[in-house]
């Protein structure tokens, strides 16, 4: 039993350092890259109210809740259910997080590499001279010749290995707190940019004027995967750095910030992006690489666009980064705390064999087509398989446990620092994590694969 690895933990510095790691796993590629080009593929305007109201309703609560599992516990998430509820399955919710982990950085790592080529490219000033339809065939070129991709993508994983290895408070929390507020402030002057371009209104009115006749039930479990995905929530990195957190620190207003901070990273993405689209006449539903050939348009509008796009992808890679590592925590610290493994060697085994398992991802997107399923490819299976049914089952499992597993008494004290903390709206967070969350999203599960509606 006494495993030494269980009593020296590490944990986060100071509130601000929370936030800013919390924030730092939630805003990353979900919010630049996913955010416009699912808003883009599933009509804009209505797709974006449906995902805000998911992470009103569902989100907040549900991230609230992980960080209340793990700080309960003081464990990974696979040993927080077991430490809670000990001879009981739950403890599978877990492990199903660490199996997402996999999922996901499999194919975050062969996007964070295309980040990466684009950092190079910005270098290189690669962007120069290109029209429209010249920039969106340089990136399929790139993809095509996908040797380039798994280069990037293994040099990608490497560094997050190597932040992971340095540990919670020197590694994860130190490159979160300074570089996040950086990339804000880039975005908030990409938007300037591209809502002065000419024919930005067309692009806003995409954004913001709901069509509801695009919604069907494929819409919204892709806005609920969304808010999943983007959040962090439904595998367990906020369960693992929940139990990171000091018990003096105040969970509700963490979840709170957070959300908010990420939602509105994503919704400025957006801002920057679809003005653009539609001045330089991209289709909107052009899909992954959406970001990737509209951004370089935007610098090349742009006075100083040739530093400025260095400096926007060299943040975009970090905020994947700061995103990747938190992911690869969940299995690093089920490892550690579960099979007694040195933090390094876990670290070691857990990103060469998330990488290897990436490389075919990368691959499947050009050299080697034969890697997909029934038309869609290993990489489109992950982004698929994550989003929309592991990281919701997740949620779902995380919200039944919460609300009807954990004792309200324990739930409460967590969050109130016992009792030190007033709890106006204790009642509502049990109503939506006992009815409203579980409801909804098994709602979203019935009428999207066409069993009601
Ligand atoms: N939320 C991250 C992003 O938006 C991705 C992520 C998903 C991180 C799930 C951890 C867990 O980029």
């Amino acid at each position: 039993m006494a495993n030494p690895n269980l009593s020296d933990r590490g944990g986060f510095g100071s509130k601000f350092g929370i936030i800013a790691a919390a924030a730092g796993s939630a805003i990353g590629l979900g919010n630049i890259w996913r955010f416009p080009y699912v808003a883009g593929q599933n009509g804009g305007g209505a797709f974006l109210l449906i995902n805000l109201a998911c992470i009103v309703l569902i989100g907040i609560s549900l991230m609230l809740s992980e960080f209340v599992i793990g700080r309960r516990a003081q464990r990974n998430a696979y040993g927080s259910f077991k430490k809670i509820a000990p001879g009981t399955p739950w403890y599978l919710v877990g492990f199903m997080g660490v199996v997402a982990a996999f999922v996901i950085l499999s194919f975050y790592s062969t996007v964070a590499g295309w980040t990466m080529e684009y950092v190079y490219q910005s270098f290189a000033n690669g962007f120069a001279g290109k029209s429209p339809d010249g920039l969106k065939f340089m990136f399929e070129e790139f993809m095509g010749d996908s040797w380039r991709a798994v280069i990037w993508q293994v040099v990608f994983m490497i560094l997050t290995a190597g932040i992971v290895l340095a540990g919670v408070k020197k590694g994860i929390e130190k490159y979160a707190k300074l570089l996040m507020p950086i990339l804000l402030v880039l975005i908030l002057i990409l938007c300037i940019r591209a809502i002065t371009l000419p024919g930005a209104v067309d692009g806003l009115e995409f954004l913001f004027k709901p069509d509801f006749s695009k919604v069907n039930g494929r819409v919204i479990l892709e806005a609920l995967g969304q808010a999943f995905f983007s959040l962090s929530i439904g595998m367990g990195a906020l369960i693992t750095y929940g139990s990171y957190i000091s018990k003096k620190d105040n969970l509700t207003s963490s979840a709170v910030i957070v959300s908010f901070a990420d939602t509105l990273i994503a919704i400025l993405a957006g801002v920057a992006i679809f003005p653009a689209v539609f001045a330089f006449g991209i289709n909107p539903a052009e899909g992954p690489e959406l970001v990737f050939i509209t951004l370089p348009n935007i610098f090349l509008q742009m006075p100083g666009g040739y530093y400025f796009s260095i400096f926007f992808f060299v943040l975009l890679a970090v905020a994947a980064l700061t995103s990747s590592i938190s992911v690869l925590e969940v299995v690093v610290a089920y490892f550690v705390e579960e099979t007694g493994l040195s933090r390094k060697n876990a670290t070691w085994i857990a990103a060469v064999s998330i990488t290897a398992i990436g490389v075919l991802c990368t691959l499947s997107q050009g050299l080697v087509p034969w890697l997909n399923i029934g038309g869609m490819n290993l990489f489109d299976i992950m982004d698929f398989s994550s989003a929309k049914i592991l990281l919701p089952f997740g949620g779902f499992l995380i919200v039944l446990f919460i609300g009807w597993v954990m004792k309200p008494a324990d739930v409460r004290a967590e969050i109130s620092n016992d009792g030190k903390l007033k709890l106006p709206l204790f009642k509502v967070y049990l109503i939506i994590v006992r009815f409203v969350a579980p409801v909804a999203i098994a709602l979203v599960f019935l009428y999207s694969i066409g069993v009601i509606g």
